[in-house]
This record gives structure tokens, C-alpha cells and sequence, in this order.
């Protein structure tokens, strides 16, 4: 189980370097909320789509046809997309990189913009850093002392000598 696991995680990036070209960042978001719907009913819609993702059905439908393009989806009748084998491979890693990165960063105590920036940090982190993080996530489940430690010595350190320049506050 765990290897099949890896091994799509693995493939997914290849692919995903493959098409690297053609697979923008909003693509990329575009696809892993069709595979995060497709999980819960099998399929997305695009309103729905155009919802969760606060943009119009008409920007849903130009973007979901250049996913159809590379073969990632099918779009059917009555905004239905459904993810082909490829696609939902694409979209099974793009959903794990994100949770990948959003544990790590609520690891660091991170809330306020823990969505915006494991949005950022998603599209152009390498595979080399992302599987250290998940290496590293494992790490702290596996030590959750480590973690109750590092609660205590931020709380000591809140003022850490680290601030944004003059110039460009
Ligand atoms: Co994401």
C-alpha cells in the first residue's frame, strides 16, 4: 500500500516535469480541485469549480479546456469534468504536495496565511525539497517531543532579531 502510494507520488512528479511547458500554476490549482472533488463524487462541476476556486464558470471552462487538451480531463455535458487516468495521477500528487507543505508550515505555528503561502510555495518548490519536508514531517510525528520543545522555545524568542527593511515597509 505504502509503495503504490509513493510510487504515484513519484510519477506524478515526472509527469508533472514532463509537462511542465504546458501545465501553468493555475492549472495546476485548477487540477487539484477537480481532484479534490473527484475523490468526494467521482467527478467536478464547473460551477462549483468556479466557486471554490472564486473565479467565473466562463474562466473555468477556458482552463478546463486546455486541461482537455493534454488529456488530463474530460469535460462532458452539463459542466461535468472528469479526470482521466493521467489526470488523476496529476492531481493525486498535487493534492499531496499541498498537504505536504501546509503540515510543515503549521509545524512552524503558521495560520493566518498558512493557505496563501502553501499556495505560493507549491508551484516551484523542487520534488528534492518537498520529499525532505515530507522526510521531515514524518520526523516530528514520529517525535512529538520535538515539536512541544520548539512551542517552548518560541514562545521564549518571540522577538527574534529578524525584521522587514526600512525601505520597503
Ligand atoms: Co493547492
Amino acid at each position: 500500500m505504502k509503495k503504490q502510494k509513493e510510487f504515484y507520488t513519484v510519477r506524478g512528479y515526472q509527469m508533472l516535469n514532463y509537462e511542465k511547458k504546458s501545465v501553468t500554476s493555475s492549472m495546476e490549482d485548477y487540477l487539484e480541485m477537480i481532484y479534490r472533488a473527484s475523490l468526494k463524487e467521482g467527478f467536478a462541476r464547473t460551477n462549483q469549480l468556479a466557486e471554490n476556486l472564486n473565479v467565473r464558470p466562463s474562466s473555468v471552462t477556458k482552463i478546463v479546456q486546455k486541461l482537455k487538451e493534454l488529456e488530463l480531463v474530460n469535460y462532458e455535458k452539463y459542466g461535468v469534468i472528469v479526470l482521466t487516468k493521467k489526470g488523476e495521477n496529476l492531481g493525486k500528487f498535487l493534492l499531496k504536495r499541498h498537504q505536504i507543505i501546509e503540515e510543515f508550515l503549521k509545524s512552524l505555528g503558521i495560520q493566518d496565511v498558512l493557505l496563501q503561502d502553501t499556495e505560493m510555495i507549491e508551484h516551484d518548490i523542487s520534488f528534492h525539497t518537498l520529499k525532505a519536508i515530507h522526510l521531515f514531517n514524518q520526523f516530528l510525528i514520529e517525535n512529538p517531543g520535538i515539536l512541544k520543545q520548539y512551542e517552548i522555545f518560541k514562545t521564549k524568542h518571540q522577538n527574534i532579531g529578524f525584521c522587514y527593511p526600512e525601505s520597503i515597509k
